[in-house]
């Protein structure tokens, strides 16, 4: 992966928000001017004084450079380092450039605090600095990847900054990066090879085989590995223990050893039973998820659940095992079918409420903006999934915030025989336990109609099917896991951007219309 360079004008906090960066990505950090000085053996203020300005941007680029060599890191730049075209080059091909902005009142307190000596801004502070951000101007207007960091922590910046780019680190279950990158699949081979990782071998279902397994084979014979390949029929009733066998026998036929990848190349299911099946064979060897359906990628695919369902049930076998990486290539999306898509889209609908309220109004724009601006979306809903299994990876509390919308949604889709998609049958869920929500009071009047409208905009269903029996849909409730003590433990929209658990009684209440 390329380095990450924050730019800006002074008093961007490049270097706080940096390091926060650099430790929630567990990269290396640089400061640039604090490399630059301990190059020179003298503070920046006197090389300037001494020996010019000139010959502090010539230190500063040969500083640069040498980056070139070093692994990724997370690298702080000064405040006039990429006005030189050749360093600007140079970061825009060694990494991504983000450009850190703020008002001019934010920049100018955060100068006052700042006890470090910043030599072209002696003098009249307010002055220098309106000169300065004047004269460069176009020069910060012309990058693209922009963050504002106005009145935000540290810690917001840098999230800002991880959705922006795609990139996050989970650490609370395993170690491992999650990627969002358009193309990615191209550079899986490099990818595997910068993490140690060998012999892949990959699993996948024959529609995601026709359409990607070839370029990934391709992308791991370009870095020298020899990959294997596994094909399985698509669908969730080959989510099987039979399946499953299937797959430890083409490991053992492939002479795949513990030292080996499995990548697991499809939407959830195939996350889940390759997942299973590299947790289990030889106790456990290194896999690697590549997601390909929306679902997957801002859902099943992160948290490390693996397993496969019984005749009895979904998912009864299982383990939590962490894969070493998640990349989704948000290219795979445009081959999905829009009925998958849109089932998908309750997913990321359901992760705005539970923590993102910029993202749940990007939903609100309906379908076709979705469609156009996918990367974004996944970035988003990736960011609020990491966020609850990081807080609580093994579902001791907070991950249950998941649930919202599930535990009537489970209950339609068992009793409409699975007629209704999973998204289908969570996004009539989310309406239902808003309006619960309403009713408890511990949800403003007129939530429910919110996210019935972002969810219609998308053309997901919000009404529980008529011919569906309340009585069954309440068993199939009270049977739920999330059961406690004869009541049934709820997550409910409090508001957009915050969910609670709430324990209730009569489950009538959650099948009312009115
Ligand atoms: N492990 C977890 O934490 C977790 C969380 C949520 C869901 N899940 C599991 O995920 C499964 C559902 O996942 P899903 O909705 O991705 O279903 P899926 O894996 O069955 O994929 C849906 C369909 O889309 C096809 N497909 C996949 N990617 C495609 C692409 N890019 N282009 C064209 N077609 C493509 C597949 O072949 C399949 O026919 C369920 O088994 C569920 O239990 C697991």
């Amino acid at each position: 992966m390329p380095h990450i360079f924050l730019y800006g004008p002074p008093g961007t906090g490049k270097s706080t928000v940096g390091q926060t960066l650099a430790y929630k990505l567990k990269l290396p950090f640089v400061d640039l001017d604090r490399l630059v000085e301990k190059n020179a053996g003298i503070p920046i203020s006197l090389i300037i004084e001494q020996q010019g300005e000139l010959m502090f941007r010539n230190f500063e680029t040969s500083t640069l450079k040498a980056l070139a060599d070093e692994s990724d890191s997370v690298v702080a730049l000064g405040g006039g380092a990429l006005l030189r075209e050749e360093n600007r080059s140079f970061a825009e091909s060694h990494g991504s450039v983000i450009l850190l902005i703020a008002r001019l009142e934010t920049l100018l307190e955060r100068l006052n605090q700042d006890p470090t000596k910043r030599p072209l801004l002696s003098g009249d502070l307010d002055e220098k600095l309106s000169s300065l951000l004047a004269k460069r101007l176009e020069h910060y207007a012309s990058f693209t990847n922009q963050v504002y960091i106005d009145s935000n922590t540290s810690d917001q910046n840098a999230l800002q900054i991880q959705i922006s780019l795609g990139r996050f680190h989970l650490s609370a279950m395993g170690e491992y990066d999650a990627i969002v990158w358009d193309h990615g699949m191209e550079q899986i081979g490099e990818l595997l090879k910068s993490r140690g990782l060998r012999s892949p071998i990959i699993v996948t279902d024959e529609n995601v085989a026709r359409l990607y397994a070839e370029k990934l084979m391709m992308s791991f014979r370009n870095t020298g590995m020899d990959p294997n390949l596994f094909t399985i029929p698509a669908g969730e009733s080959y989510k099987t223990l039979e399946m499953v066998n299937q797959i430890w026998h083409a490991f053992l036929n492939a002479g795949l050893d513990r030292k080996s990848t499995v990548i697991a190349l499809g939407g959830g299911v195939i996350g889940d039973i390759a997942g299973f099946a590299a947790s289990t064979y030889m106790r456990g060897v290194s896999w690697v998820g590549i997601p390909t359906t929306l679902l997957a990628m801002v859902d099943a695919s992160l948290g490390g659940k693996t397993g496969f369902d019984l005749a009895e049930g979904k998912n009864l076998v299982g383990s939590f095992y962490p894969p070493k990486l998640v990349l989704a290539d948000t290219q795979a999306l445009k081959s999905l079918p829009e009925t998958e898509l849109i089932s998908g889209m309750a997913e990321v609908v359901k992760h705005g409420i539970i923590s993102d309220p910029q993202l749940f109004n990007l939903c609100a724009r309906g379908l076709d903006w979705v469609k156009g601006n996918l990367e974004e979306i996944v970035k988003r809903a990736m960011a609020v999934k990491i966020k609850v299994i990081e807080e609580d990876p093994y579902e001791k509390g907070f991950r249950a915030a998941l649930n919202l919308g599930h535990t009537v949604g489970h209950a339609v889709e068992l009793v409409s025989a699975f007629r209704l998609r999973h998204g289908e049958a969570v996004s009539i869920g989310m309406v239902a336990e808003a309006r619960l929500a309403e009713r408890l009071t511990v949800a403003g009047k007129g939530l429910s109609r919110t996210i019935a409208e972002s969810l219609s905009a998308l053309g997901l269903p919000l009404h529980i099917p008529k011919e569906l029996p309340r009585e069954e849909l309440i068993r199939a409730m009270r049977m739920d896991k999330k059961k406690s003590n004869g009541v049934v433990r709820f997550a409910l929209p409090v508001e957009i951007g915050k969910v609670d658990l709430f324990d209730v009684a009569d489950l009538e209440m959650a099948l009312e219309e009115q």
